[in-house]
């Protein structure tokens, strides 16, 4: 018998989808609860927006926002409105907000309110009717994480946690998620008895960043950077998310919680993955999550901790021209409040590629500048066949991935400088996304709200990834409650002098980006 002819035979498997083009989102409802907060005015409502004026969101769509206030749906329209006119990255267009707003509803209740979920069941039941929802929800928290339980519980008891019949039913976490590890696995068990994992999208807003998408298209798609990606050549990375702004306003969020946890904890130690995990076999979500939570299993603080980690709390200093206070003259602070608004911390990968590279991590309020950058620092060479004072401006070798602002790459290497003898400096090569793409980048936030609608979990950090990073900053949280008090820094400085001493003692330093 003779083979079929190649041409004959189509493979049921293979998807033929440009994967180039975008996909629009299918018929649902997205229900925001917390829509009172800072988040949702500055961020989701904001990109709900630009997702619809981008065509990326069905004509069967709604935006249902659930709070205590006094509100109907017309308040609520309003303030959707004019956080879309204030914060929304593409231009208004009436047009698409009229379309928007047909499908915007408000559901007045509080949390433990079993009147209140019943009264959202029967919203969404009529907005899958006329608005063609399609019975597909999903559920945003932007919430207290001590709320996640008792709205979990109702919307399991409401029936609306349920994915059945071809609908889904989804669940989106903001951070913080949970204190430590004890308190993280006490939630994921809690939302695990109602939403199934691949039901839970909990939120890193770092991984919607083009930037931090990048560090794999850079590392996995070019043949350069991987010989070079390992002990043999890196001497340390440092991976730096500065902000300039203090804290007035943010007390009730950020009091008792410090920059470990807000930060550290999810952002900073997403970026540590990506920069030191193995190449994934595929970009298929499990793939690229097994080789995170590798990575995370085998990242250890360095040690001793009063050595390698630093923390700090800004006091009154000079900031953009401006004089600024202090975090104790902040609204809402505890007047001796020991919460650290700098931390640094020294991590170790005890993996073959990584072994001996120290990966330092720092992030701070009211500090320089606002930046956020990983720099790969490499060794010098091992022989410089140069005089000494020919190469005194030459410094070590660096790939520097610019998160934002000013986002981009810049690679550091040792130049000669023009003229009659040889003098070697450093120079900077220079990638920079507004010179190289004319499109701008989408907003954190429009990336994952479509990836939820989408049902695509690849940039959402799984149970196992958030206890891991838990178990990983836990012996530095306890360290630092039972020994001492944050060191001050001036606001506008880099943080307290013992970040600098931190690396000191290795014989290195920051950037000063
Ligand atoms: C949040 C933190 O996750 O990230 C904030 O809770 C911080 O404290 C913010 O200000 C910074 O985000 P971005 O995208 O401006 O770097």
């Amino acid at each position: 018998m003779s083979e079929p002819a190649a041409a004959e035979w189509v493979n049921p498997l293979r998807d033929e989808r440009d994967r180039r083009l975008p996909r629009i989102a299918g018929p649902c409802a997205l229900v925001i609860f917390g829509v009172t907060g800072d988040l949702a005015r500055r961020k989701l409502m904001p990109a709900v927006y630009d997702l619809a004026n981008r065509g990326l969101l069905p004509p069967g769509f709604a935006l249902i926002g659930f709070a205590r206030r006094d509100w109907v749906d017309e308040d609520f329209g309003r303030i959707v409105h004019d956080a879309v006119r204030a914060n929304s990255r593409t231009p208004f267009r009436e047009e698409v907000w009229q379309r928007l707003a047909e499908g915007i509803r408000f559901v007045q209740g509080s949390f433990d309110d079993e009147d209140a979920f019943a009264q959202l069941a029967t919203t969404l039941a009529e907005l899958d009717k006329i608005r063609g929802t399609g019975g597909n929800h999903a559920f945003y928290l932007s919430i207290p994480p001590d709320s996640f339980p008792v709205v979990c519980s109702q919307l399991s008891r409401s029936g609306l946690a349920g994915s059945e019949d071809g609908r889904w039913s989804r669940v989106v976490i903001e951070k913080p998620f949970g204190h430590d590890l004890a308190s993280a696995r006490a939630l994921n068990a809690v939302v695990g008895e109602v939403f199934p994992e691949d039901s839970v999208f909990r939120i890193d807003h770092y991984l919607g960043k083009e930037t931090v998408q990048n560090i794999l298209a850079m590392r996995f798609a070019n043949q350069l950077f991987d010989p070079l990606w390992n002990a043999h050549y890196v001497d340390h990375v440092q991976i730096t998310m500065a902000e300039d702004i203090g804290l007035g306003g943010r007390a009730g969020y950020y009091d008792g919680i410090g920059a470990a946890r807000d930060v550290i904890q999810n952002h900073l130690l997403q970026l540590l993955a990506f920069i030191a995990m193995e190449e994934p076999i595929s970009f298929d979500p499990a793939e690229l999550r097994a080789e995170k939570i590798k990575v995370l299993s085998a990242t250890r603080l360095a040690e001793p901790l009063d050595e390698t980690t630093a923390r700090g709390q800004y006091v009154a200093g000079w900031q953009n021209g401006g004089e600024v206070v202090g975090l104790h003259e902040e609204q809402g602070f505890a007047p001796d409040s020991t919460t650290e608004t700098f931390a640094a911390i020294t991590c170790e990968i005890n993996t073959r590629r990584w072994a001996g590279v120290p990966f330092y991590l720092r992030t701070g309020k009211r500090l320089g500048r606002r930046v956020t950058e990983i720099a790969i620092v490499f060794k010098r060479a091992p022989h410089l066949p140069f005089d000494d004072t020919m190469t005194t401006e030459l410094g070590q070798n660096a790939l520097v991935i610019r998160v934002q602002p000013d986002e981009g790459v810049t690679l550091r290497f040792g130049s000669k400088v023009p003229g009659s003898s040889m003098e070697v400096r450093d120079v900077n090569m220079d990638f920079s996304y507004g010179q190289a793409f004319t499109e701008s980048s989408p907003e954190a936030y429009e990336r994952l709200i479509l990836d939820v609608l989408l049902g695509e979990p690849s940039l959402f950090p799984v149970d196992e990834e958030v206890e891991l990073s838990w178990k990983i900053l836990d012996p530095v949280l306890e360290h630092w409650a039972a020994h001492g008090v944050p060191e001050p820094y001036e606001a506008g400085t880099w943080g307290p002098p013992s970040a600098d001493e931190m690396l000191r003692r290795s014989g290195r330093e920051w950037r000063r980006p």
